[in-house]
């Protein structure tokens, strides 16, 4: 398997899925300034990488993520002067929702351990998430004194109720994969032992999906959850339009081909033959 390794960041790629792993296991993989800026690093060199086809974002070891380094990222900046800290945070932010949010591939986060903090932005921002039915997550800002700022608190606004995402927040408890899952906060939860064979499974069956029409259509749900009715039909009747020029293979036709005309597949049961 071709890897790329980094200081806190190791790249794997398995027939089109490129596994991102977050690797500082000897710190639960807390996000350092280091790790964020090579995440921001390797996650724009996989936008261009024809070995990447999706991204799973994981965690060395035990741990998913056990959110921001707290001494690295909060004590040690403080010797920073104002713009350094400044620079600091957009680096963190830049890859853990703007550039996350509206990749133009897809993603899918593995929670494979502790889930903690500023660790639930990446995971909010990626397409699809599941995690192990044995990972613990928590909003743990309120135990050490600071709201969960780096856009968190928007984050368990977006997936949880408020009812959910209040009680996490000011509570700091801990919950494990399977009510995460039961919350919506990620797709599923599954024992650990299964979890890399489950998500690399969801994988495949993406992979044999039209991935240009797929990223149209991810970006459009997401852009149109904050418009109106209106500018929603507007938008999505553009965004077809690029999408099917984008779409080389003319993935488009080829269904309407073999449904209409050699009768070979149902739309609605399963995929159009890429080679027919
Ligand atoms: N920032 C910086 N260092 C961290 C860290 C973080 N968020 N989380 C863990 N580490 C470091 C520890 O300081 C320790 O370093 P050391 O070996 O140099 O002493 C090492 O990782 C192992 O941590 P430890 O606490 O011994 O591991 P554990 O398996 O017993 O517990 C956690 C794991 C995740 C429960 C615990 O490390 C923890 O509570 N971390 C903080 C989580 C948090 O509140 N994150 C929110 C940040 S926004």
């Amino acid at each position: 398997m071709e890897r790329i390794e980094r200081s806190c960041v190791t790249v794997e790629f398995d027939e089109g899925i490129a596994w991102v792993i977050l690797s500082r296991p000897e710190k639960r993989n807390a996000m350092s300034p280091t790790l964020n800026r090579e995440m921001l690093e390797v996650l724009e060199d996989l936008e261009l990488d024809e070995r990447c086809g999706i991204v799973v974002l994981t965690g060395a070891g035990d741990s998913f993520s056990a959110g921001m380094d707290l001494k690295e990222y909060f004590r040690e900046t403080e010797k920073l002067s104002p713009s350094q800290v400044r620079r600091v945070r957009q680096t963190a932010y830049a890859w853990q929702w703007r550039k996350l949010m509206h990749y133009p591939k897809p993603t899918i986060a593995m929670v494979n351990g502790w889930c903690f903090g500023g660790a639930f932005t990446p995971l909010v921002a990626c397409d699809l998430s599941f995690a192990a039915d044995e990972a613990v997550f928590g909003l743990s800002e309120i135990n050490w004194g600071i709201i969960p700022g780096g856009n968190v608190t928007k984050a368990v606004a977006d997936k949880l109720r408020p009812a959910d995402a209040l009680f996490y927040i000011m509570t700091g408890r801990n919950f494990d994969g399977r009510k995460a899952a039961e919350m919506g906060l990620v797709n599923e939860s599954v024992p650990r032992a299964e979890l890399r064979d489950h998500v690399r499974a969801l994988a495949m069956e993406l992979m044999g999906k039209n991935l240009t029409v797929m990223n149209g259509a991810k970006i459009a749900f997401k852009q149109v959850r904050t418009m109106s009715w209106d500018a929603s039909e507007d938008y999505l009747g553009s965004k077809a339009a690029q999408v099917r020029a984008q779409d080389k293979s003319a993935g488009r036709e080829r269904g309407l081909t073999q449904f209409l005309d050699d009768k070979s597949y149902r739309p609605g049961l399963e995929g159009y033959s890429k080679d027919g």
